[in-house]
């Protein structure tokens, strides 16, 4: 395993105590059972919700009022350069301690990394890759790329044993790849930033007639060109 990636991969284990996975593992595929369909996916190979929250120093985290989508074209070859609406967080999800406890300590992280920043914009996105035999899933955008937001918490949550795909993929300059990691256990994190490329590989489904899915739930620190 690179330096980098060592640097950038949590095990799991550090979000949740291992014997009580199992029991979060499930909670979360259910609520993730709720999530609408991405409309800007071709075929519904994506289910997700997003919610914006703003930091800051003085008042600490709440919900904004807003929660359009916004990522530069530059970014998102795919989808950007227009605001996306999506669908909003499963009730009983908001209210879970565990969410609770993974987006405190993310943004407690972001806001030791970037002490410079009083206030700032935090994002929370759940997605499910939905795929089927002759119609895989993938991400928006599909390849290597760097987001625009200066910071992202990449948590695994589930993956279908018909899953095939669905990996990391870590490059410093897009000429050669230092990491590609199958992220496996519940709450098994990378820690993504501007300072070299990502990407995650398709998600196919092994079986005919089946249907596979892997969840994620991303925590960002949005930059200045989302804001509006
Ligand atoms: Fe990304």
């Amino acid at each position: 395993m690179s330096e980098r990636v060592k640097d950038i991969f949590v095990k799991g284990n550090e979000y949740i105590a291992a014997e009580n996975s199992g029991q979060y593992q499930d909670i979360f595929r259910k609520e993730y059972d709720r999530l609408k369909p991405d409309t800007y996916a071709k075929g519904e190979i994506r289910k997700r919700a997003y919610q914006r929250y703003t930091y800051s120093v003085e008042k600490g985290l709440s919900p904004a009022d807003s929660s359009d989508y916004f990522q530069t074209y530059d970014s998102n070859n795919v989808d950007g350069g227009v605001d996306r609406k999506f669908g909003p967080m499963p009730e009983n999800l908001l209210s879970n301690d565990l969410f609770n406890d993974i987006l405190a300590k993310d943004v407690n992280y972001i806001v030791t990394s970037f002490p410079h920043l009083r206030k700032m914009n935090i994002g929370v996105h759940p997605i499910r890759y939905c795929a089927k035999f002759n119609a895989p899933s993938y991400s928006s955008p599909l390849w290597l790329h760097k987001d625009d937001e200066e910071l992202v918490f990449l948590h695994f949550l589930s993956k279908s044993d018909n899953a095939v795909g669905g990996d990391s993929i870590i490059s410093e300059n897009g000429k050669s790849i230092e990491g590609v990691l199958n992220l496996s256990n519940f709450m098994d994190t990378l820690i993504l930033t501007r300072d070299f490329l990502h990407a995650v590989t398709p998600l196919g489904c092994k079986n005919e007639d089946e249907l596979s899915y892997r969840d994620i739930l991303l925590v960002t620190l949005e930059s200045k060109v989302q804001e509006k």
